[in-house]
């Protein structure tokens, strides 16, 4: 859940691309109303949005609605959403061999 109280005041992006290759996936995720309507900012992307890879999932709260949000935000299919949220797409065997 995305609260005001730990991220300052006011409102706030999702994410904000530092190039066109920026990757960022919100998951069931409970957003409050400091989320702004377009959701994502271009940042240093400028007009290259294509690759930039910005999408929400699943999502809840009053600041979750897509109506307004860039129209260059990626919706997902379900495969990509299953692979992005699988465990092996962070572990490929790494973590059980931590200590
Ligand atoms: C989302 O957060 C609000 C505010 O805390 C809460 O009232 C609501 O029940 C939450 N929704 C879900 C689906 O967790």
């Amino acid at each position: 859940r995305i609260t005001s109280s730990w991220l300052g005041t006011g409102r706030h992006y999702l994410g904000r691309a530092w190039n066109k290759y920026a990757t960022v996936v919100y998951y069931q995720v409970n957003m409050s109303s400091i989320v702004v309507p377009q959701g994502w900012a271009p940042w240093y992307a400028g007009s290259e949005t294509n690759d930039v890879m910005f999408a929400e999932v699943g999502c809840t709260g009053a600041g979750s609605d897509m109506g307004r949000r860039v129209p260059w935000e990626k919706h997902l299919s379900e495969t990509e959403v299953e692979k992005l949220v699988d465990m092996s797409f962070i572990d490929d065997g790494w973590l059980s061999k931590q200590p």
